[in-house]
Order: structure tokens, then sequence, then C-alpha cells
């Protein structure tokens, strides 16, 4: 599986640190930044430009999921969200992410650097990408989703 990360100068010592566990646990990582660059300062960037891009990697098929992280990761997921076809959530704990990929069939999972930790973050991403989309009753109210952004498209 191929997973996308994406963040803003808030995020970035997060997501490093993101991209090193799921590498460590088998997972093909792409890192589509920010990040410091040869100096050691940050490469500044504006969160809907990189949700923007991650959601567009999701939706193409470049990746298969995207992991996207800014201060709150509410910003960078409401970004992901205007993208046709990105289903993004942010999840501060690792409840909501399980119930995200069983429910909501999300695509694309977020969470702030200034809300949660190291530890917090592994166990959200191990819930997201340890659970299955549960389908059945839950596939229609995705359908329904999907349908309003076809209605808005129009
Ligand atoms: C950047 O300071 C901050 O606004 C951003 O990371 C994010 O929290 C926005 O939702």
């Amino acid at each position: 599986m191929k997973i996308g990360f994406g963040c803003d100068h808030a995020a970035i010592d997060l997501k490093n640190s993101m991209i090193a566990y799921m590498k460590e646990k088998g997972y093909e990582c792409v890192d589509y930044g920010t990040n410091y660059d040869e100096n050691g300062e940050i490469i500044k960037c504006d969160y809907p430009d990189k949700g923007r891009e991650v959601g567009e990697a999701v939706v193409k098929g470049d990746v298969d999921y995207g992991v996207l992280m800014c201060g709150t990761g509410i910003g960078i997921s409401i970004s992901a969200n205007k993208v046709p076809g990105v289903i993004a959530a942010v999840c501060s704990e690792p409840y909501s992410a399980r119930m995200t990929k069983m429910h909501n069939n999300a695509n694309i999972i977020a969470f702030g650097a200034r809300v949660v930790g190291d530890e917090m973050a592994k166990m959200i991403l191990d819930e997201f990408f340890g659970t299955e989309f549960e389908g059945g009753r839950h596939a229609g109210r995705v359908e329904l989703i999907k349908k309003i952004e076809a209605d808005y498209s129009k």
C-alpha cells in the first residue's frame, strides 16, 4: 500500500516521524512535503496547497491513501475535501480514526501537530490502516456524500 504524506510548516517533525513509523511497518510512503531546506530553514507553505496536492494524488491513484497534518489538522483536511473524490477526516484519537474508515470510507486522515503527540498519532494511524470499510448500509451513505459533490459540480 502506498501512502502520501503532506503537511504545512506547523507539522514537519510529526510528518517525518510518521513517515519513519509507517515505513518501518512496511508501507510505501511518498513525502509531499513540506520540509526543511538545506540550511535547516522551514520551507513555508500554505495548508490549502498541500491539502489539494495530496488530495489530487489520492484521487488520481498516485497513492492509495493520504495522511495530512497542519497545526490542527482542520485547515488541511477542509482543503483536501474540496477535491472531488476525497473523503478526509480529522481525527485526534484512535476511535474516530477507526470509525471514519469503517463507516465513511475515508481516503485521507488528518490530525494536528499542535493537538496530538507522536504516540497518539501512531495509534491513530494504526487504527486507520488496520481497519476496513464495512460497506453494507454505510455504502449507501457514502454514496449520498458523493451525490452532494456531484450535484454541486454541475
Ligand atoms: C498555521 O499556523 C495553522 O493555521 C495551520 O497549520 C492549521 O492549523 C490550520 O488549520
